[in-house]
């Protein structure tokens, strides 16, 4: 495997709520792309991301930024402007998915089975006057279970994360029923779906402890599910990723009730720039399909562009 001469730039870190992962999934990608054969610069993404560019000039940009300007087509319109060809996806699909209840409704429009949900003003939010139980109360533009709670019949009092003080993450919050059973998670590559992991957290849910501190989650790779309903879940996560028009790799999030059968998937959501860590879900599937991760990074580099 060659880079050949071209110089890569690779986007990281940044000042969303998932800075931290966003440096680890960068060094990473950095490394691989530098045994690849490629030139690479780093650069912890500020708001002098431009200027430093524009000094650099890479050919490529490798985008391994998550959450808020990363994710949801700021840097990407930016990247657009100067004419920087960038991996994964574009300003249209990356802000699309980046809002999760805008997302949900043109998958419901396509038949997508999503959990049923409402945006309230989070001041608002009070258990009284929620509209299901359980629940699970989120932020409608944000990643890695940052601000999401479960929420209880009879649960008095509300996690102090929704206090005036704490809550940093806009007017609304997306209060959805909670949909118990299993957590599955399929990755697309090439607009195709890879496999399907099932995710055990070892906490409450899936929350930024479990997907991020060791032995926080177990993988089950490939998960234990009936054929068809593994099959059903890649279909949806294939159509997930056309319909909002994705590109490079994405991963689409669910969850399984088996108490409804084949009628108990529900799509989440869908990640535009999912975790790219050797061991992140993404890059596991990609193995398990007999791609590298140093591959996969070299795929996504080759697979970069820019409208301009
Ligand atoms: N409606 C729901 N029912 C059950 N669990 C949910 C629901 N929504 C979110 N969760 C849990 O919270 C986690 C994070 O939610 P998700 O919508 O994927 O947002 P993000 O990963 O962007 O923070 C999920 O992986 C799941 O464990
Ligand atoms: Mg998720």
């Amino acid at each position: 495997m060659s880079g050949g001469e071209k110089h890569i730039a690779v986007l990281k870190g940044g000042w969303s709520a998932e800075r931290e992962v966003s440096l680890v999934s960068g060094a990473q990608c950095a490394a691989a792309l530098r045994r690849c054969g490629y030139e690479v610069t780093e650069i912890d993404a500020a708001p002098d991301l431009a200027a430093r560019l524009a000094d650099i000039a890479p050919d490529i940009v490798f985008n391994a930024l998550h959450g808020r300007w990363g994710e949801d087509g700021c840097v990407q319109g930016m990247l657009e402007v100067m004419g920087l060809a960038y991996t994964h996806s574009g300003v249209k699909a990356s802000a699309i998915a980046m809002d999760k209840q805008v997302a949900k409704s043109l998958f419901v429009a396509d038949g997508i089975k999503c959990p049923e949900g409402q945006l309230i003003p989070y001041e608002d939010l009070s258990s009284r006057e929620l509209p299901y139980f359980p629940c699970v109360v989120k932020p409608v533009t944000e990643g890695s279970s940052v601000g999401v709670a479960i929420i209880q019949e009879g649960q008095n009092e509300l996690p102090a994360m929704f206090s005036g003080e704490a809550w940093k993450f806009g007017d609304m919050a997306l209060v959805e029923r909670f949909i118990p059973g299993r957590e599955i998670t399929v990755a697309v590559m090439d607009g195709k779906a890879l496999a399907v992991t099932e995710i055990e957290p070892m906490t409450r849910f899936y929350d930024y402890e479990a997907k991020y501190a060791s032995g926080g989650s177990r993988h089950i790779l490939p998960a234990d599910l009936d054929a068809d309903i593994a099959s059903q879940a890649c279909a949806i996560a294939e159509q997930a990723h056309r319909i909002l028009g994705c590109r490079g790799v994405t991963r689409a999030d669910f969850r399984y009730d088996p108490a409804q059968g084949a009628e108990g998937i529900y799509l989440l959501e869908i990640n535009t720039q999912p975790g790219m860590t050797p061991t992140s879900l993404v890059p596991e599937q990609a193995e398990f399909c007999g791609i590298t991760f140093d591959q996969l990074c070299q795929w996504l580099v080759e697979d970069a562009s820019c409208a301009r």
